[in-house]
């Protein structure tokens, strides 16, 4: 019998989101999965029964039922204790469960035999588990979110316009952290037409704001700000009082404040003090993603948008679910990815497989046994930052991409091509040295427009270079257009007239299959 996957009405308060949507639901249908629906667990995403049924999911009217007829359900929030008694024994819960911060949750679910894979435990290191990451998917719909209810309580244009009524200055956008919602927040605001800054401790985002139209703001103390695996740490009091003299400095000239600092099981850094949102100009929005986690501004009241010294503080806890077809559209596609590792026969079974990291590191609770915390995943070691002040180590062979060579091996290396091209003019005939000399000349161009271009261009340099390299177009339309033409001279042979035409075709299919290549990789640099 293959399984049978449950998705209920999520009870929190508030929460418009729902597991799985219809589209996935006929995916989860072809790997062999049966499919049950709450009546109205999509009903806020805009997904009612009829479009669950259409794809051949059952529509069950009742909680009791839902739960105790499925062997697997897929939640977004964690269950309550409530929704936990109403488990079949030993089924299995994927959805958020948040471990940590739970533990009642936890021990429920083992006294039920369950099995559990908690979303929220995915190791978000490993780049296969990328299609699985809810966490990234939700983060980037709440910061286009926290963008947009800052524009609805913002009274003004984020675009500088020259209108006859007058000219409008662009808003000021400041974004403090720039992780995943920092982010999308960033990009979001830009594309709106606002002047966007941004801060985070880690100074490897800095590239990843400019490149989505923001400004990097570096606060002037040198300290790392990573704490690893791609999150913060707690920064020195050093570092702390001179970001919030260059807080204070942004805050006072923005228009909008969005902040999103966090750092992994600690309170949300305090950034935003009351007397900076005193110097904002009345009117002025900050949008606090950080709410749930103690918030990052003083005066932050979580789950709510209060008014203060004429500033609009906005502290929803919900923006993911304000949205709630499209986060709950991509987190339905994440834990369908997930099913996929972990049904990889298609024969509608779960295969929990604790080899697989990814598998390993987000089941919490396997068949009644606590399997949280995941021994940690072994990473490569990253190679070692070469240091600006030390002198470079003699390096007994080679050189790596984008050094230059050293002067010794520039001489060998010339050394020994100017010997061989003398061994070879000795003995070749004139017509050979004039073509090697060519063929070297091109090899060593090519050398170095490849050596020098950034490794993420080398794709679409090597197609253009594939389509430039057609040559022998060249020599086949040498063949076949004085027949065409009508010219004089030796008609070739059908043989040859024929082997040219195919060489012509095959080599425009190269040209133009080259360019046209290139033109789709290059696409993927431009905004
Ligand atoms: P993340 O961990 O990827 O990003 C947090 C960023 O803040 C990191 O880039 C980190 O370097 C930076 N940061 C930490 N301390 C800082 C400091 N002192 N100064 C400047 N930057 C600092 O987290 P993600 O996924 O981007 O989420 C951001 C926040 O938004 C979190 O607090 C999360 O809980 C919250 N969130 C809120 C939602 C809501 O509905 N309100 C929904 C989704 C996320």
């Amino acid at each position: 019998m293959p399984l049978r996957i449950g998705v209920p009405l999520e009870t929190t308060p508030g929460e418009k989101r729902v597991a799985t949507v219809p589209d996935v639901v006929a995916k989860l249908i072809k790997l062999g999965f049966s499919v049950g629906v709450q009546s109205g667990a999509g009903a806020a995403a805009n997904c009612d029964d009829d479009s669950y049924r259409a794809v051949g999911a059952e529509v069950i009217d009742s909680a009791e039922a839902l739960w105790a007829g499925s062997d697997v359900v897929f939640k977004v929030r964690p269950p309550s204790l409530d929704e936990v008694a109403l488990m079949r024994e030993g089924s299995t819960l994927i959805g958020f469960v948040w471990p940590a911060q739970n533990p009642e949750l936890m021990q429920a679910l083992q006294a039920k035999k369950a099995t559990a894979l908690a979303i929220d435990a995915l190791p978000r290191q490993l780049s296969r588990a990328q299609k699985m990451d809810a966490l990234t998917s939700q983060a980037g719909v709440s910061g286009y979110r926290a963008v947009i209810e800052a524009a609805n309580a913002f009274g003004r244009f984020f675009n500088g316009q020259i209108t006859a009524a007058g000219k409008v200055p662009p808003a000021k956008v400041f974004i403090a952290g720039a992780g995943v919602a920092g982010l999308a927040a960033i990009g979001t605001a830009a594309n709106l037409g606002a002047i966007v800054r941004a801060n985070d401790t880690r100074a490897e985002v800095a590239d990843q704001v400019v490149s989505l139209g923001g400004e990097f703001v570096k606060v002037d103390y040198e300290e790392e700000g990573s704490g690893g695996g791609g999150y913060a740490k707690v920064m020195s009091e050093g570092f702390q009082a001179a970001q919030r003299r260059m807080y204070a400095e942004q805050v006072k000239d923005a228009d909008i404040v969005i902040t999103t600092a966090l750092i992994p099981g600690k309170p949300a850094p305090k950034l935003i003090t009351a007397e900076m949102v005193k110097t904002m100009r009345p009117g002025s929005v900050i949008v606090d993603m950080a709410a749930e986690q103690g918030g990052n501004c003083e005066l932050t009241v979580p789950g709510e948008a209060a008014v203060r010294h004429g500033v609009t503080i906005i502290g929803y806890t919900d923006l993911a679910s304000r949205l709630a077809k499209q986060s709950s559209t991509l987190y339905a596609t994440n834990l369908l990815r997930l099913t996929e590792e972990l049904c990889k026969a298609k024969d509608g079974h779960l295969d929990v497989n604790f080899d697989d990291q990814a598998i390993r590191g987000l089941t919490v609770v396997k068949a009644g046994e606590l399997t949280w915390p995941a021994p940690p995943i072994q990473m490569p070691a990253p190679p070692p930052k070469p240091r600006a002040a030390a002198a470079p180590a003699p390096k007994a062979h080679g050189h790596g991409p984008g050094e230059p060579m050293s002067a010794k091996s520039l001489v060998t290396v010339f050394g020994v091509g100017a010997a061989l091209f003398a061994l070879v003019g000795a003995f070749a005939p004139a017509s050979f040295l004039a073509h090697f000399t060519v063929f070297v000349l091109a090899c060593f161009i090519g050398y170095m427009v490849i050596w020098n271009v950034t490794p993420s261009l080398h794709t679409p340099l090597m197609s253009v270079t594939n389509a430039i390299s057609s040559i022998i177009a060249i020599g086949a339309l040498i063949q076949v257009a004085p027949p065409l033409m009508g010219g004089g001279g030796d008609r070739p042979s059908g043989l040859i007239l024929g082997l040219s035409v195919l060489a012509l075709v095959l080599t425009a299919v190269n040209m133009f299959g080259g360019f046209a290549v290139t033109r789709r990789m290059l696409a993927m640099f431009r905004k």
